[in-house]
């Protein structure tokens, strides 16, 4: 047989950030019709890695490598990066989100006429070509603030793909996506292989993974500690290991909790669909909540379970609805009275409403509770780093230290510090909208465990997630959306991925 064409290596790659060792001495080749994945946990340096090979971080700034196709590349920017065959989709989408679809597709090629106007018909010709290949039916002429993300993250593949490149690379590119546009995706995956595109494959999924890939690399605390190939066959909890360093003893925490009464009443509400005006996303929902209970909100995208949450905790408006706790009812009309009356949102977009960038881990994490922090004028700076420090080890949070600016933290790890930011509150009611969206195994393990406890300690709490076997894992009952308006409720002992997929698809 021929041996496969070697596209990349990566010899020998460190790279340093102030007090952080990001990636130690990783080598990896990339072949020719492959599609590697590279996992490990959150902070274990896979975007590092990739932000070296698409040029973000400069050949000056690390020791190493990189030869593409056997010549040393020295990149200075991403442009360099993208002339050498090199298409990346980031894990937080890079969109101009006042610009249309078209625009941002062919963004920075733009293609001209003779004369040198802006040649717009084969701008939107490329455009609508680009997205046909990806089977996305989305308008070109339309700004893509009004897509949805998993609409917006198309639209990035489409524009790295219109760059026609050698080397693929998608950090992260279905934690967005909804399991209709990952099927799609890893059929796209397979059709690229087919035309000699090559990728590299970062995600926390980590079926998905043993499903697509040809080749696996692990990578743990900036070190490659394995790989795996198809031939030999994957053995997760082998793979597992490999990432966390540990044996992962229980996914999911036994529930023996006892739910009490009833604490939250939501009444007939009705809310405005976000893109499509003049229609309601929630039509008429009414539900309750007992203390101590974990409710699973389970629905098809779209069906407004997100759109449920944030209208209830004031964060969007609703047409009508009310809401009572412990039979009293509740005018929350903000997150701010939502807070005072005890409630908590972790949200589902980290970028735009989780957490405040220039602060530090410790300040993000106790902003929920500086008023119990807060002595006189001043904040107790003991008691603050106390109670930051337990959730930082409770949750593994992998940063320099508590004082470390959140920005620089690995994506999952900034879902971290945002989750500790509500579970320390003294919240009767938290809301968790895809609270472990970009979070490794392990730690998810953990989120489980610590939303058990919660729970136990007759806190509240209702969550939202696209993966069913997890809700499934957690959750105590469960009530199912779909066409604007509840169409079942379970209890533990009923639900099944089948029960509640047919419930939530009306079948
Ligand atoms: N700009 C930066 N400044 C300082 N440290 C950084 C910076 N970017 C990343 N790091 C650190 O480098 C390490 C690797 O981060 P990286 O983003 O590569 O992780 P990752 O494997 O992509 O994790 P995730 O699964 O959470 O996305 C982490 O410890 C992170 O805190
Ligand atoms: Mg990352």
């Amino acid at each position: 047989m021929k041996q496969a064409e070697k596209v990349l290596s990566v010899r020998d790659v460190t790279k340093r950030f102030l007090g952080t060792v990001a990636l130690k001495n990783v080598s990896i080749d990339l072949y020719e019709n492959e599609i590697l994945s590279v996992i490990g946990e959150n902070g274990a340096g896979k975007s590092t890695l990739m932000k070296i090979l698409s040029g973000i971080y400069p050949y000056s700034e690390y020791e190493g490598e990189i030869l593409i196709e056997g010549e040393r590349c020295k990149f200075q920017t991403p442009i360099d990066s993208e002339s050498a065959g090199i298409a990346m989709i980031y894990q937080e989408l890079n969109l101009e989100m006042d610009l249309t679809v078209a625009e941002n597709i062919l963004l920075g090629r733009l293609p001209l006429t003779k004369i040198g106007t802006i040649d717009w018909k084969t701008v939107r010709q490329t455009a609508s070509e680009a997205l046909h290949r990806l089977h996305a039916n989305i308008d070109i002429n339309v700004t893509v603030r009004s897509l949805s993300p998993s609409m917006q993250q198309l639209v990035c593949i489409a524009r790295a793909l219109v760059r026609k490149p050698k080397i693929l690379i998608l950090d992260e590119p279905t934690s967005v996506l909804t399991e209709t546009e990952t099927e799609n995706l890893m059929e796209i995956l397979n059709e690229f292989r087919k035309e000699k595109i090559s990728c590299i494959y970062i995600s926390h999924k980590l079926d998905e993974v043993f499903r697509i890939s040809d080749r696996i690399a692990v990578l743990r605390d900036g070190e490659l500690i394995s790989t795996y190939t198809r031939q030999e066959g994957y053995d997760s909890r082998l793979v597992i290991e490999d990432m966390i360093g540990r044996e992962l003893e229980v996914m999911y925490p036994k529930i023996d909790r006892v739910v009490g009464e009833t604490i939250l009443k939501v009444e007939h509400f009705k809310v405005p669909h976000p893109f499509a005006y003049g229609k309601n996303i929630i039509e008429d929902v009414s539900f309750e909540l007992r203390k101590g209970e974990v409710l699973g909100l389970v629905g098809l995208v779209g069906s407004g379970r997100s759109e449920l949450l944030n209208a209830i905790f004031g964060a969007i408006p609703k047409s009508s609805g009310k809401v009572f706790l412990n039979e009293v009812e509740v005018n929350i009309n903000s997150p701010q009275t939502a807070k005072k009356a005890g409630f908590g949102l972790v949200t589902e977009d980290r970028k735009r409403n989780g957490f405040i960038g220039t602060m530090s881990v410790s300040h993000n994490m106790t902003l929920t509770i500086l008023d119990f922090l807060r002595q006189f004028i001043f904040i107790n700076k003991r008691k603050e780093n106390h109670i930051a420090g337990e959730f930082f080890s409770k949750l593994r949070i992998k940063a320099p230290g508590l004082d470390t600016i959140i920005t620089n933290l690995s994506g999952g790890n900034q879902q971290k510090v945002i989750i500790a930011k509500w579970l320390m509150t003294n919240l009767n009611i938290i809301f968790l909208d895809e609270p472990t969206r970009g979070i490794d195994v392990g730690t998810k393990a953990d989120i489980y465990k610590l939303i058990h406890d919660l729970a136990s300690k007759g806190i509240s709490i209702i969550m939202v997630s696209s993966e069913l076997p997890e809700l499934l894992g957690v959750c105590d009952r469960f009530v199912v959306l779909g066409k604007g308006v509840v169409q079942a409720e379970f209890g533990r002992e009923d639900a099944t991925e089948i029960t509640l997929l047919r419930a939530a698809s009306n079948t």
